[in-house]
């Protein structure tokens, strides 16, 4: 029976990691937090506000792999990620894209990127995406990474693959970009197992010289 349900809400403690986790684990987003709300053992806490969206896209739009589930990040996703890394490594990070994350409002796969969560664990076990929004000459930029415990199974070759038929499923990529270490390593394995042709060597401001990957688009 339809019951119109759309929304579930909680507070949980901010501190109550382990909770969130688990929330988050079961599709609930972490909507905002009330500072120092609530006063328990003569200390205060904040308090998590989540949400879990019955049938919003974001929680059923997923690529599925072999062993792998491409989820896309919500905004909190990555500003919760964000606010993990260091200085130096925020600084490194393009100006554009952050100022776009501040005021995300949903899941963007061009711009957010995918989790990749292990479809019989539901551990995540790495993550990757686009660089931007497809250009306007129809190009567009991968990458990925995959948790050191996790590396050797094939699954950056699974991701990067179903990232190919995403941005090949519309009519807006022609071409797909991705960047290396100039070096034979196992980046480079992965572009190569997945069509991906070795066009020269550019130069990145942050990383020196690259090898730079092409996959164009068969014609239909
Ligand atoms: C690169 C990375 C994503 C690979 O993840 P992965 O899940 O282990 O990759 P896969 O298992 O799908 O494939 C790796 C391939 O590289 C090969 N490989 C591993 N180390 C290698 C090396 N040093 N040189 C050459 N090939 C290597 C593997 O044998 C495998 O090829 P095979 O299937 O023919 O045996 C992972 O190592 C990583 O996250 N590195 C740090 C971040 C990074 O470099 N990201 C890429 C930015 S675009």
């Amino acid at each position: 029976m339809a019951i119109g349900l759309t929304r579930i809400e909680l507070e949980v403690l901010a501190s109550n990691e382990p909770a969130i986790a688990f929330y988050k684990k079961h599709d609930f987003e972490l909507e905002g937090l009330k500072r120092e709300s609530r006063y328990i053992d003569g200390k205060y806490d904040d308090v998590a506000f989540m949400a879990l969206l019955i049938d919003s896209p974001m929680r059923t739009m997923h690529i599925q792999t072999k062993n792998l589930k491409l989820v896309p990040h919500t905004p909190e996703d990555v500003r919760i990620h964000i606010e993990r890394l260091n200085a130096e490594q925020i600084a490194n990070l393009p100006p554009d894209w952050l100022a776009h994350v501040r005021v995300a409002k949903g899941a963007d796969p061009w711009m957010l990127g995918f989790a990749l969560v292990h479809r019989f664990t539901d551990v995540v076990i790495g993550m990757c995406g686009f660089n931007a929004l497809p250009e306007a000459d129809g190009i567009v930029e991968i990458s990925y990474g995959i948790e050191p415990e996790h590396q050797g199974n094939g699954y950056a070759t699974e991701a990067a693959e179903a990232l190919v038929a995403y941005a090949f499923s519309g009519d807006q990529v022609r071409m797909i970009r991705a960047h290396t270490f100039s070096e034979t390593n196992a980046s480079a394995r992965v572009l190569s197992k997945c069509g991906f042709r070795l066009v020269g060597e550019v130069w990145d401001p942050k990383d020196g010289m690259v090898w730079r990957w092409e996959r164009y688009k068969e014609k239909a």
